[in-house]
């Protein structure tokens, strides 16, 4: 069953919002990659890898919130989290990456540009330059992936994390910040059937998502267990 937690971080006076119409286009962007209405190119990966490369050097004093209220308050009221590696995907300049270790015992930060990477380095001890859409990770080997402030590959997401793994599907800015998908929406996004435990915190949104089995596998539990049960009683006659 989904849940959506009360809030208990308020949100501060002073949330700095971005240009209304650059974020209109940014959210029907990710929105419609996600939706798989629009398809993600070289050509959109390389805009965003140069777009990124220039604003690195000054991303942490002039385009970051400073405040970490939505990561922190999933860390805290998200879990219980699986035990296993975090996979960081766009992770940026490593802001949130100390804090995701202290729930993970490994964090790895993939991001699409060499220059956020490198911003990283001293937050950061495992960095890879990789694009999200075609992660260089084994399928179902991650307890969790987060997304801060980024786009939803979908099925990329779905076929790293593990059986029991979580997606952190977070927004520092909740409706107002320009990569905004409502976690019903990555949710209906994902392969499968995910449930939601969200809440506002701060100036933003988290969410946690994680698998459940859908009705189709739930018949087909049942019905093992009713072949199982057959088995025992004939076996006790
Ligand atoms: C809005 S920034 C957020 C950075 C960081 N998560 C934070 O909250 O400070 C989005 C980041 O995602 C990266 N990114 C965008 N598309 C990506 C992709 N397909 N694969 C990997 N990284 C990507 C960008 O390079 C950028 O660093």
């Amino acid at each position: 069953m989904n849940q959506m937690l009360p809030r208990i971080l308020p949100a501060p006076d002073g949330k700095p919002l971005p240009p209304e119409d650059t974020a209109d286009a940014f959210r029907a962007f990710a929105r419609d990659l996600a939706d798989g209405r629009r398809p993600w190119t070289t050509g959109e990966a390389d805009f965003l890898a140069g777009l990124f490369d220039q604003l690195a050097p000054n991303w942490d004093t002039t385009q970051a919130t400073g405040r970490d209220d939505p990561v922190r308050d999933a860390l805290a009221r998200g879990g219980p989290f699986p035990h296993g590696p975090c996979l960081e995907v766009g992770s940026g300049t490593g802001q949130f990456t100390r804090l995701l270790a202290t729930a993970f015992p490994t964090v790895v930060s993939i991001d699409l540009s060499e220059q956020m990477l490198r911003q990283a380095a001293r937050r950061s001890p495992a960095r890879v330059r990789a694009d999200a859409s075609a992660l260089p990770i084994a399928d179902g080997s991650l307890a969790a992936v987060a997304a801060i402030d980024m786009l939803l590959f979908p099925s990329e997401t779905a076929r790293v994390l593990a059986p029991e793994g979580v997606l952190l599907w977070i927004n520092q800015l909740g409706q107002d910040g320009p990569l905004y998908l409502p976690a019903h929406d990555a949710a209906a996004a994902l392969p499968g059937h995910w449930q939601i435990t969200e809440a506002a915190a701060g100036w933003g949104s988290w969410a946690v998502l994680r698998r459940t089995p859908g009705i189709s596998e739930v018949r087909q539990h049942r019905n093992v267990l009713r072949a199982a049960g057959r088995r025992t009683v004939q076996r006790r006659i």
